[in-house]
């Protein structure tokens, strides 16, 4: 097949873990017989760097035309130090969800037995956890308005919105990748104060009657994160709004013991991005010490789930493991002694045995 790819590496690691993605679908593109074409753009600090706008025209030009988007991270120091500036990296991504209308995030969340030590959590807590948090992305109060400060400038507001169309869909999508699984959707809400949860909890739970062979639950966001750190197992497909989301991910990356190797897709009504969860990591951005497992999974969902490439994502991820199970990996995990790109040869070795 012949597959055209936006690549937005953006600030920070961004550029290094994509370079080893690139490297790991150049090794599945040689072996199994594909064309993959990238076109970079720029996003984040580095498009405002360069053009003043952190998601320029151009770029959402190359993410309309393109096959698949694959996307390193944003955010930047200079910016998060300065509660004032009127531009920030994090816009540009925000934006980039809005305009290819992106409404499901999906983030998987595995328990590699190699790397059970690895996390703070006892291992007999998280062995065997295999869950999916499916966050809605363009609601809720990142998107609500009104939003900002009155005239004085002596308080500010957010504004939490949800429609039953906006909730509907995602629900579907949840529905239909438990059917997949284990066959189990657990919605996430705050239903006994906010409004916006009694509405999700009247639409699920209406789709859910239609969906007799899913089983379906309900939890208080707070009772959740608790139940994420302390029986993770419970828990199959994870349905939320766009903050409890943000938040129960970040989470639940504990349970894998590093940011550094959890994936994500995010879908909706325009070209699909596949991106890692963890964010630009500055402290480390040009020392070729960041893990690139993230965006390398975040590539293998890519194939699978835009292009059918069954096989070629299998091919990714019993890569991704050897190099757990072998110790092939950075420092952020255990027993890790590798630099980024030697993580990523390792990959490309592997993927062409
Ligand atoms: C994420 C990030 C973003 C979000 C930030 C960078 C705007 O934390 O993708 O989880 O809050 O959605
Ligand atoms: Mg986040």
């Amino acid at each position: 097949m012949d597959k055209t790819i936006a690549i937005l590496a953006g600030d920070g690691i961004g550029p290094e873990v994509i370079r080893e993605a690139q490297k790991v679908l150049d090794a599945i593109a040689q072996r199994f017989g594909h064309t993959f074409t990238y076109r970079a753009s720029l996003v984040g600090a580095a498009a405002i760097d360069g053009t003043g706008d952190p998601f320029p025209a151009e770029t959402l030009d190359n993410c309309l035309t393109a096959d698949a988007i694959l996307f390193g991270a944003i955010g930047h120091p200079k910016y998060d130090n300065d509660p004032k500036a009127k531009v920030r990296p994090e816009q540009g991504l925000l934006r980039m969800r809005q305009a290819l209308g992106l409404y499901a995030n999906i983030r998987p969340v595995v328990a590699y037995d190699a790397l059970l030590d690895a996390s703070p959590l006892k291992a007999d807590i998280i062995r065997g956890t295999d869950l999916v948090i499916m966050r809605e992305l363009i609601g809720g109060i990142y998107f609500g308005e009104p939003r900002g400060r009155n005239e004085q400038g002596d308080k500010a507001f957010d504004t939490c919105v949800y429609d039953r169309p906006g909730i509907e869909r995602i629900t579907r999508l949840a529905f239909d990748y438990a059917a997949k699984r284990r066959k189990k959707v657990t919605l996430v809400d705050k239903a006994n104060v906010l409004a916006t949860s009694r509405l999700w909890r009247e639409v699920a739970g209406a789709y859910a009657d239609t969906q007799p062979a899913i089983a379906y639950d309900t939890m208080f966001v707070d009772n959740a994160a608790m139940q994420l750190i302390r029986n993770p197992g419970y828990f199959d497909v994870v349905l939320t709004e766009n903050m409890f989301g943000d938040i129960l991910s970040d989470e639940a990356s504990v349970i894998t013991g590093s940011m550094g190797t959890l994936p994500s897709a995010s879908i909706g009504e325009k070209t699909s991005v596949y991106e890692p969860i963890h964010g630009s990591y500055p402290q480390v951005a040009g020392q070729n010490r960041a893990n690139p497992l993230a965006t390398v999974l975040s590539a293998a969902m890519m194939l699978e789930g835009e292009f059918d490439m069954v096989e070629e994502a299998a091919a990714i991820r019993a890569a991704v493991a050897d190099s757990i199970a072998e110790g092939q990996t950075t420092e952020d995990l255990r027993s890790g002694r590798c630099s980024t790109s030697q993580v990523g040869d390792f990959l490309a070795s592997r993927v062409l045995e």
